[in-house]
């Protein structure tokens, strides 16, 4: 066993931004496991293009023979599982992707590195880590005085997306409970920043503002969700790794609730600043009311004071500074834009917002 990791899902959003951070700041070999789905993105990789400590393996976490493979060579001392499908809108159009990626897809992954964990020698089990990444969303919707998620909230997933999540948490519970397997769970708030496909809040409505296009506000606009800066969530995995108690649970969150509304507000606000429109109208105009999201959670909290307790991990981010990044981030990245925006996911959007306005 080595210092090398083993991440899968690394093409995509919040794992792209891991492993960019994680070989600029450990040094250390990235393998790299990602199937390329339609979120995965190679380009988003490019500043690692040539660089020896960045393998990158395209292919599925549920093809247990090539992870096998991919453990027997490389040795790595933790699996970071960052892969799987991640959007809810997409779920409720065609959940089985989600089954399988989320679901079998783990289950695959527990095997095969249970089975790597069970052959090392006993130093180096003590040291190995399986990390699972998942979501605030497993714990259902909150109303609005409820007190925010703890570690010890009760399941109850929503979506065929956060239903599958669960699945796949107790899965990684049960490999610790019973097999007595190193893994470590973290539960994150919604993540904002670069990188992000635009099919997620934030990203799509800075780029049809932008693009002069409608910006489509479920419902009445005023689900909560709770926004961390992908950038915290990485600080916050990396610290998990390094020293969370294992079989543990970890919310991850940025203590910054808001209403849809406004933040779209506040991503037209910003735009009027840096890149006000030749007609002299706000971006604000844009906004149009659509047909809610069938079962839509209406509002998500994360209690983060675990992690800040037992590990001394905080976001360094407030809202009003990681959105401006944001924004500028898109305005500079036009290209990376443009690439994502291809013919399926112009499908995409044709599926998700035809007929939809209110
Ligand atoms: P994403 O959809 O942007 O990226 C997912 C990546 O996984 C893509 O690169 C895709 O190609 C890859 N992938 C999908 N299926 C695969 C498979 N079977 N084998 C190998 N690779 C596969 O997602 P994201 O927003 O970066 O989320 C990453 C993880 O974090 C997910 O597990 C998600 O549930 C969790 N999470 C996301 C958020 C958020 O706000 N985005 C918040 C909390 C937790
Ligand atoms: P999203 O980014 O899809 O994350 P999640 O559903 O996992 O929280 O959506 C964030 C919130 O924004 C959610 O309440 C749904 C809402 N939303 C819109 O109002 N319009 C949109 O076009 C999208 C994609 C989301």
């Amino acid at each position: 066993m080595n210092d090398t990791i083993l991440v899968t899902g690394g093409a995509g959003f919040i794992g792209a931004n891991f492993v960019l951070e994680w070989v600029r700041k450990q040094g250390a070999v990235v393998v790299n496991l990602d199937k390329l789905s339609y979120a995965g993105n190679r380009e988003s990789l490019a500043a690692l293009e040539g660089d020896g400590r960045h393998i990158f393996v395209c292919g599925d976490i549920a093809d247990s023979v090539l992870v096998g493979k991919l453990l027997e060579e490389h040795r790595p001392r933790a699996v970071v599982n960052f892969a799987a499908e991640s959007h809810v809108d997409r779920s409720i159009h065609g959940p089985r992707d989600f089954i399988q990626t989320n679901i079998v897809g783990t289950f695959e992954l527990l095997e095969v590195a249970k089975s790597y964990w069970g052959g090392l020698q006993e130093d180096e089990k003590k040291k190995f880590r399986f990390l699972h990444v998942s979501t605030d969303e497993v714990y259902g919707s909150l109303k609005p005085g409820d007190p925010a998620f703890t570690e010890g909230k009760r399941y109850e997933p929503n979506s065929p997306y956060s239903a599958s999540k669960a699945a796949s948490d107790h899965l990684v519970r049960a490999y610790h409970h019973t097999y007595g397997m190193p893994v470590l769970t973290t539960n994150c708030s919604n993540n904002y920043g670069p990188l992000q496909f635009p099919e997620k809040l934030i990203p799509l409505m800075i780029v049809n503002a932008l693009a002069g296009k409608a910006l489509p506000v479920y419902g009445d606009g005023m689900q909560i969700r709770d926004w961390l800066y992908v950038g915290d969530h990485c600080s916050a995995i990396a610290r998990v790794l390094e020293a969370g108690e294992v079989g543990e649970v970890y919310n991850i969150g940025g203590w910054n609730e808001k209403p849809n509304i406004e933040i779209v507000h506040t991503i037209c606000d910003i735009l009027d600043e840096v890149q006000p429109k030749s007609d002299g109208s706000s971006y604000r105009s844009q906004i149009q009311t659509v047909t809610d999201r069938p079962g839509h959670d209406r509002r998500y909290a994360i209690d983060a004071r675990k992690i800040e307790r037992e590990l001394g991990w905080r976001p360094a981010e407030t809202f009003e500074t990681g959105i401006r990044k944001t924004v500028q981030w898109y305005l500079s990245n036009q290209e990376w834009v443009r690439n994502v925006q291809t013919g399926t996911y112009r499908d995409w959007v044709e599926k998700n917002y035809s007929g939809r306005e209110a």
